[in-house]
């Protein structure tokens, strides 16, 4: 089984993909955090993550253990990963290890969630489940505000607010693999919802497509 979760900016993916992964004993796969692994090598190098060939170069060298870098959330790197994004090259080089994870789980599970942008449309466009979760901008830059904040970072609210807007606007004007749902996506606008309300509603769906007698 595989589920699909997209959608923008700190919609809450990553917490929703972790717990639906844990409760149905499936594998998770934060993708976001291949493109930032990305962006932040090419940072480390005092590369621009503009530059074509380099962020194919990087692409194409990426090691699953770059996954595990320290410095992933940083708010630059989110940035430079949405420009590294755009590069349809490194899109494709990166799609064979998604789809690799996706269908054959490092760990043996019977199935994966993967979250990001274009997982339901491009990457496993025949996912069983789909979601798209939104949630109103506001909503959205006051989380990643406070996220960093209690990781102990500076943040400033109206510049979380400045950088998501640029980064949804990249994510969803580009070319390739713009983000968007699928058509078969179910939304959910978490602006009002707090992880557990989230979480709750998407077992629901869940359960409802698998079926009363929950095979499928
Ligand atoms: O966690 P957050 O919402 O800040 O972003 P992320 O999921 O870590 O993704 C970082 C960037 O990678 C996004 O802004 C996208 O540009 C890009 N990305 C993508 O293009 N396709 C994906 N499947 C996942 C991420």
């Amino acid at each position: 089984m595989i589920i699909a979760v997209d959608g923008p900016v700190a919609a809450g993916k990553g917490t929703l993909a972790r717990r639906l992964a844990g409760a149905l004993g499936l594998a998770y796969l934060d993708t976001g955090s291949i493109y930032r692994a990305v962006a932040a090598k090419i940072l480390a190098a005092g590369g621009d993550p503009e530059d074509h060939g380099q962020a194919v170069e990087t692409a194409r060298g990426l090691d699953p253990a770059d996954l595990a870098r320290g410095d992933l959330r940083r708010e630059d790197v989110g940035q430079a990963a949405s420009k590294v994004a755009a590069n349809q090259t490194v899109r494709e080089a990166l799609l064979d290890f998604q789809r690799r994870f996706a269908r054959q789980p490092p760990g043996g599970e019977a199935g994966a969630v993967l979250d990001g942008r274009d997982i339901g449309t491009v990457v496993c466009p025949g996912a069983e489940v789909k979601f798209f979760l939104t949630a109103s901008i506001e909503a959205r830059a006051a989380r990643r505000h406070k996220e960093l904040l209690q990781r102990g970072e500076e943040s400033i609210y109206a510049r979380v607010l400045q950088d998501l807007r640029e980064r949804d606007a990249r994510d969803s004007g580009r070319t390739t693999a713009p983000m968007k749902a699928a058509e078969d996506a179910l939304r959910l606008d978490t602006s009002e919802m707090d992880a557990d309300q989230a979480f709750a509603a998407a077992m629901a769906e869940i359960a409802n497509r698998r079926g009363p007698s929950g095979a499928g």
